[in-house]
C-alpha cells in the first residue's frame, strides 16, 4: 500500500505554520467575543481539525457545537446540493455564533448552513471562519469574517480536508496529486 503523502503534489502550509496562523486568528476572536455568549459550531467532518486547534486557543467560556453536512459526495467538483445529516439544529437562542468550517469553495454549504441557522433559532450574530479560502468567483455571496489562508483554486487535502473521506489526517494542507483525482 502506498504512502498517504507519495499522493501529494506540494505542500501549502505545514503543521508549524497552521498553528502560527492559528494563534493570530485565535487573539483576534478572543478579543471580539471577550464577554458575549459565544458558541462554535464546527462544521463536521472537514471542519473538525481546524477547530479543535482553534477552540484550544481561544480562552472565553464558549460553548461547542457541531453540526454536520454533505456536498461534495465524493467527487472534487461540489455538487451544489447541501444535505444536513441531523434534523435538530444546537440550541443557540441569543447566542453569538461562530462557524469553523475547513474551506470557502462555492460558498453552498456556508450560505445553507448560515440560512439555516437564521431560519431555525435566534441567534445574536452568526460569523464564518474558515482555515482555507479558495480565491475564485463564487455563485453564493458568502463572505468569511476570519480565514486562515487565501488559496488559488486548486483541490486541497490534509488538515481535516479529504478525498474520497481520505487524507484528513495529514498534519499539513497540500495538493492532490492529479493522477489520483
Ligand atoms: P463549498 O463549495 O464552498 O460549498 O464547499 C463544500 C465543501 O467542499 C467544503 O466544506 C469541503 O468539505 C469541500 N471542498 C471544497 N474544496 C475542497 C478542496 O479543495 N479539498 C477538499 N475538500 C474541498
Ligand atoms: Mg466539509
Amino acid at each position: 500500500m502506498p504512502a498517504l503523502e507519495d499522493a501529494i503534489e506540494k505542500i501549502l502550509f505545514r503543521e508549524a505554520e497552521i498553528l502560527a496562523r492559528l494563534d493570530e486568528l485565535a487573539r483576534r476572536i478572543t478579543a471580539e467575543y471577550a464577554g458575549k455568549e459565544l458558541t462554535i459550531l464546527a462544521v463536521l467532518n472537514g471542519g473538525l481539525v481546524f477547530a479543535a486547534d482553534l477552540l484550544r486557543r481561544v480562552p472565553l467560556p464558549l460553548k461547542l457545537d457541531c453540526i454536520s453536512v454533505a456536498s461534495y459526495h465524493g467527487s472534487t467538483e461540489s455538487s451544489g446540493r447541501v444535505t444536513f445529516d441531523q434534523v435538530s439544529t444546537p440550541d443557540i437562542d441569543d447566542r453569538h455564533v461562530l462557524i469553523v468550517d475547513d474551506i470557502l469553495d462555492t460558498g453552498r454549504t456556508l450560505d445553507a448552513i448560515r440560512r439555516k441557522l437564521n431560519a431555525d433559532a435566534r441567534p445574536l450574530s452568526v460569523q464564518i471562519c474558515v482555515l482555507l479560502r479558495k480565491i475564485k468567483t463564487r455563485p453564493e455571496p458568502v463572505e468569511a469574517d476570519y480565514i486562515a489562508f487565501d488559496i488559488a483554486d486548486e483541490f486541497v487535502v490534509g488538515y481535516g480536508l479529504d478525498y474520497q473521506e481520505k487524507y484528513r489526517n495529514l498534519p499539513y494542507v497540500g495538493v492532490l496529486r492529479k493522477d489520483r483525482i
